[in-house]
């Protein structure tokens, strides 16, 4: 039976796959970004998923107003990296895992969550960069990835407690797949930031490092937060923090079984207009 083993967090900055495209890694208002991403890609090498649900959003890259689905998964063999405007970054192609995402379609949407199938979809940096901070710049990514697309960019976008709920699907979607494969589920976007309008720059340490801490130890709590709150206090594009819900929902304590453990906390600012979060949490063996 397949199994999820931990869930990893971490913010997406378009800015950070350029420093790494253009080789800027080690400048100094790089740097601290990247040393804080080291424990956690040796921690990742050493796991060895066999596949990562990667819950990310399209900025109006495979997506855009013609097409607004809340929830797609990616059920294709591959899919490759978007152009947002200066080619495609020269990243590897992400190899899906069909079998297992078709899986998850079927369980999802007879568990009432009425997902979009993605058959063909080009992947953007929400999904990149992630990847990249987890596990630099190899030739191969070295697992299979099944993207899963979250609106957050036009409203209505989901609600907190929605996103939760839907990980606990997704973990008992994982668990009822017939083949030993060690699964980690991701969730990405966030942290405080605001692009455009009056407050674009807006970054609240307080509310983010609070805001974990709920997230690491009262994720339930943390799904009522409405969509008010975090426009008001982590910005218009804040609202990406939905997505870590999912992440967070799929553990096992989110469904009865035992609390994870902590195994990487980061939070750096700046990085471009992002504050940058990150945890690793594990489920307990
Ligand atoms: C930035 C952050 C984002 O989440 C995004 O999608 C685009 C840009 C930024 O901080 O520059
Ligand atoms: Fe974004």
């Amino acid at each position: 039976m397949a199994n999820i083993t931990a869930s990893v967090y971490t913010s997406h900055v378009p800015a950070i796959g350029a420093a790494m495209d253009l080789g800027k890694t080690q400048e100094p208002y790089w740097a601290p970004l990247f040393a804080g991403y080291e424990a956690s890609k040796a921690w990742l090498a050493d796991e060895r998923p066999d596949v990562v649900l990667l819950v990310y959003n399209d900025h109006a890259n495979a997506f855009s107003l013609d097409l607004i689905p809340t929830f797609a998964i990616g059920c294709a063999a591959e899919f490759m990296p978007a152009d947002e405007g200066w080619g495609p970054r020269p990243v590897p192609k992400v190899v899906g895992h069909p079998e297992l995402a078709a899986h998850i379609a079927q369980s999802l949407i007879l568990d009432d969550f009425d997902l979009t199938i993605a058959n063909r979809m080009e992947v953007d940096h929400g999904l990149t960069v992630p990847l990249n901070l987890m596990c630099g710049s190899p030739a191969q990514w070295p697992f299979a990835v099944i993207p899963f697309a979250v609106n957050v960019v036009q409203y209505p976008v989901p609600s907190g407690m929605r996103c939760y709920r839907l990980g606990q699907a997704i973990r008992r979607a994982v668990a009822s797949y017939d083949k030993p494969l060690k699964v980690q589920v991701w969730g990405t976007g966030g942290m405080s930031h605001q692009l455009q309008g009056p407050r674009a720059g807006l970054i609240n340490r307080e509310w983010d490092n609070a805001w974990l801490d709920r997230l690491i130890a009262d994720p339930a709590a943390v799904a009522t937060v409405p969509h008010i709150e975090y426009v008001r206090e982590a910005g218009s594009e804040g609202i990406e923090l939905v997505m870590w819900l999912i992440a967070r929902g799929a553990m096992d304590d989110a469904s009865g079984g035992a609390t994870p453990r902590l195994v990487r906390r980061f939070y750096h600012v700046p990085a471009s207009n992002t504050a940058v979060g990150h945890l690793i949490l594990e489920n307990q063996r």
